[in-house]
């Protein structure tokens, strides 16, 4: 328990209601506007709980200091709360005022380049320039709020499970995660690197080796990848491990700790988990991240489609590629100029257009020259109802189930409500797939995920028929998380390097610590990491990560507040044992 001090007196604007009324109290905020109503003068006062009306009344002695108030001032306000006359409901504090006695202005401010409560008027430049400023928008106070409760609802959640938060390194060896990474030159050891983590994936596997079998860590990540809404470059995991356990009691503690999460958004608390095999995944949604809101599955039209006679598509099935389809009910609400639209989106994305056919009064009609009454023999032949939309996507299996894919979420983008929770589970991944750039097998998730007992075999005839025994979790089509059961044994973990073609001695340089430990008694384990910036973006119906990360970078790995990365002297370059490297590092450093 903290100690009752003033400290724990502390009143905030946004806090101060009916209960309040008669009371002399004192508040701290930023003046978000001033207004004068005669004689009267009203400040909005603004802290990070919310706005309190302060009034000036009058009778206020010190006008000429009340005069000098700006907006974005800070004040100390001393008063008695007293009903207002005319509330305002959109405020918590909206029945009530301040009648000011006393106040003092803490601190002045310049006039600023935008208001806080104008930020969505303003570049994402000119706000993460001046982040402070961004962040005192009512908003971003209300999600950093959020973002502190959910992290102590975790700590409390997996303590009361019994797992010990213990934290790993910062400077350490590079852990393979697909990401590049942030090296740190070491100045002791001229030329040599520490690597910023990827993942604490080896060293909570060492703290289950060492005896720990509860862990988790609410820690930093950092990844050196090209950016989108839902990545930074580094990024907050909740990462986790335990020994003695099964792949199911780990899907049971995390659909736990989602429910507690959730909650804040669904008192009800009544989720739905779902399991989708990976396979099964990526056939009916074209993704091994689906978005189970939208009601459309693809559907494979392979063979049905020679009902069509037409040649584009028999030549496609011709070539040993596929013919895959959405069917969408209610064609009447595709306009010729959707349809057109739809067949750019896909062509944009590397296609070759989407085939369309529909009845409409006129009888059975298609994008591509095709008899009405091969049309109408299709349509029966696929049971489809006559006020379906079909559309066709003929390419390569994988390309065809992308971009039919990204058709469905297109289309099925009303279907996208915010409030709607869908989470699944993705399972039996395959454990490698193939790097056509480097002609060599990768991990799909990190060479320590144990491929399943009974795909062992295949791992000399044929690897990329093996699956692993790992699990993705995924809310409304964002990866919120991914984990696995670990390789427990040496020879198992040398043969997946060797598969990765490790030579024996990179596998050495790179990971005979870890190796090593493999020899002295490693207990069964498993784990899982869950990206907390993509769940508070979704808990909190935001678009982008980096509306709940307090300094985010910019999409091009900026931090335009401190602007970093930034050029260092040459004293520490020399230091570092880096002056003379690389002549663009050089240039880049004059
Ligand atoms: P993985 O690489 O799947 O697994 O990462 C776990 C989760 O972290 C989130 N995430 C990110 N969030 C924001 N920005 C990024 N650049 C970013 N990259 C990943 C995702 C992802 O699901 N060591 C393994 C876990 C394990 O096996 O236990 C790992 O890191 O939500």
């Amino acid at each position: 328990m903290a100690p009752k001090t003033h400290v724990d007196q502390k009143l905030y604007c946004g806090k101060i209601n009916e209960e309040f009324i008669g009371q002399q109290i004192t508040v701290y905020g930023w003046v978000q506007v001033k207004r004068e109503l005669g004689s009267i003068t009203f400040v909005d006062l603004r802290d990070r709980e919310g706005i309190l009306q302060i009034v000036f009344n009058p009778d206020f002695s010190d006008r000429e200091i009340l005069k000098r108030i700006g907006r974005e001032f800070i004040l100390m306000v001393e008063g008695e709360v007293i009903r207002r006359s005319s509330p305002n409901p959109e405020l918590f504090s909206g029945q009530v005022e301040l009648n000011a006695r006393k106040f003092t202005i803490l601190s002045e401010s310049e006039l600023p380049p935008f208001f806080p409560e104008n930020r969505h008027q303003v570049s994402e430049e000119l706000r993460f320039k001046h982040r402070y400023l961004d962040l005192r928008n009512q908003k971003m106070q209300k999600n950093f709020k959020t973002r502190s409760q959910i992290n102590l609802k975790i700590r409390n959640y997996l303590s009361d499970l019994g797992f010990l938060d213990i934290e790993t390194p910062v400077l350490t060896k590079a852990t393979p995660e697909g990401a590049r990474d942030y090296l740190v030159p070491s100045r002791m050891y001229k030329g040599k690197m520490f690597a910023l983590p990827q993942s604490p994936q080896i060293f909570k596997q060492l703290l289950m080796i060492s005896g720990f079998d509860r862990y988790y860590q609410i820690t930093k990540c950092f990844r050196d990848e090209d950016l989108r809404a839902d990545r930074q470059p580094e990024f907050t995991q909740v990462d986790i491990e335990m020994s003695f356990a099964r792949p199911a009691d780990l899907i049971e503690i995390i659909n736990g700790l989602m429910l507690d999460i959730f909650q804040l958004k669904n008192k009800k608390n009544n989720y739905q988990f779902k399991t989708i095999p990976y396979q099964q995944s990526m056939n009916e949604y074209g993704t091994d991240a689906p978005d189970l809101r939208i009601p459309y599955i693809i559907r494979d039209f392979n063979s049905t489609a020679v009902l069509l006679k037409s040649n584009i598509l028999n030549g496609i099935v011709k070539n040993n590629q596929v013919i895959k389809g959405l069917v969408i009910p209610d064609s009447g609400q595709f306009s010729r100029k959707n349809l057109d639209i739809i067949n750019q989106y896909c062509q944009d994305l590397g296609g070759k257009g989407a085939i369309w056919i529909k009845h409409s009064d006129q009888g059975f009609k298609s994008s591509l020259k095709i008899e009405p009454a091969d049309l109408e023999k299709f349509f029966r032949a696929n049971q489809l109802n006559k006020s379906d939309m079909v559309f066709l996507i003929g390419d390569e299996t994988d390309k065809a189930l992308f971009l039919a894919g990204k058709l469905r979420e297109y289309l099925g983008r009303s279907f996208q409500d915010k409030d709607r929770l869908e989470f699944v589970w993705i399972t039996d991944f395959p454990l490698f797939f193939y790097n056509k750039e480097e002609k060599r097998l990768d991990s799909n998730h990190h060479p320590f995920t144990s491929p399943r007992l009974e795909d062992v075999g295949l791992l000399d005839s044929d690897p990329l028929k093996v699956r692993s025994i790992a699990y993705d979790l995924v809310l409304n089509g964002v990866e919120i998380g991914g984990g696995s059961q670990r390789i427990k044994d040496i020879d198992l973990q040398k043969r997946i390097f060797e598969l990765l073609k490790l030579s024996e001695t990179e596998m050495e340089e790179k990971f005979g610590f870890f190796l090593k430990a493999l020899k002295y008694g490693v207990p069964p384990h498993l784990g899982i990491a869950l990206g907390f910036d993509r769940i508070m973006m979704l808990l909190t119906g935001e678009e982008s990560i980096r509306e709940i990360i307090a300094f985010p970078k910019t999409t091009s790995s900026l931090c335009l507040l401190t602007g970093s990365p930034s050029s260092v002297s040459e004293k520490q370059l020399l230091e570092l044992g880096l002056k003379g490297m690389d002549p663009a590092f050089k240039r880049s450093n004059k």
